[in-house]
């Protein structure tokens, strides 16, 4: 993507570098996709991706939301014939891009506006859309485009992403709204899952996590997959035995990105939720 484009977002309607009275100074789109850069290579290292994608079975297309710097992407590539994915982020499509094609992966990368039918049969094997998975031009797009699964890891965004989705800016962002933004962005995939799933397709849901002090790990895992079949509604199949967990190094409980680490500050574990479409 190009600088110019990407200062003309920026500078528009968005104050950089704005000071929040709680939350401290709003990590910049840019900073955000180098943190995360950071983090995602410390989870392809350390197997975590791997992990994730091994939690299903293999299929034709899958939609990933939120590509970040494209090493999920990567393990996508290993399950799946083709891979649709939605990034909002200029930056982060910036580090995807160049992680595909040191990789030798073929990628495309469209804007939803000259997105056509062509941009999911394509023969590229990763088709980057750059869009918001909120926008409700997706579906009409990718409809019919035989999806055996969504995934959806280690979803997040920076804060002004977030406070753009909420009409706000960084400045009035309450912190709340980081994990608001992530529930709602789960519960619009399993919307869109029910558009565009095939029958027996699957929903992938990762997350970082803390226990609750005292918990055991079969009351975790069963709180989680009680919150899911909540969010996903009564298309779905969730049982407990969807969901599964992994410990994290301990390097990797805390998060470079600044805006986030308080929320995060008692991370122990990954969970993989995987929820099938009825
Ligand atoms: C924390 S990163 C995770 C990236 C990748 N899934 C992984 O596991 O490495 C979250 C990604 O979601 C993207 N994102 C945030 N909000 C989005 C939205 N509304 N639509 C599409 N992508 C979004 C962010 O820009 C970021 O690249």
């Amino acid at each position: 993507m190009g600088e110019a484009k990407r200062r003309t977002k920026v500078d528009g309607s968005l104050k950089i570098g704005a000071k929040n009275p709680n939350l401290g100074t709003a990590m910049t789109p840019q900073q955000y996709a180098e943190e995360w850069e950071i983090s995602s290579s410390a989870f392809d290292k350390n197997g975590h991706y791997k992990w994730m994608a091994e939690q299903f079975c293999n299929g034709d297309v899958v939609l990933e939301v939120g590509c970040g710097s494209g090493l999920g992407t990567m393990a996508l590539c290993e399950k799946f014939n083709k891979i649709i994915s939605v990034e909002v982020s200029e930056e982060c499509i910036d580090r995807t891009v160049a992680t595909l094609r040191s990789a030798g992966v073929a990628y495309e990368v469209s804007d939803i506006e000259n997105m056509n039918s062509d941009t999911i049969t394509s023969s590229s094997k990763v088709s980057v859309l750059h869009a918001s998975i909120f926008n409700e031009g997706i579906k009409s797009k990718i409809t019919g485009g035989n999806f055996s699964a969504i995934a959806c890891w280690l979803f997040g965004a920076n804060p002004y992403t977030i406070s753009d989705h909420y009409g706000s800016t960084p400045q009035r962002l309450k912190g709340s709204e980081i994990s608001k933004y992530r529930e709602d962005a789960q519960r619009h995939c399993f919307q869109l899952g029910e558009h565009i799933l095939v029958s027996g397709g699957i929903v992938s849901m990762v997350n970082r996590m803390g226990f609750a002090a005292g918990a055991t790990e079969p009351e975790f895992i069963n709180a989680l997959s009680d919150e899911y079949k909540v969010l996903s509604g009564s298309a779905y199949t969730i049982t407990p035995k969807n969901t599964v967990i992994r410990a994290i190094d301990s390097e990797m409980k805390s998060s470079r990105i600044s805006y986030v680490t308080s929320q995060l500050s008692n991370l122990t574990v990954l969970t993989s939720t995987v929820a099938v479409r009825i």
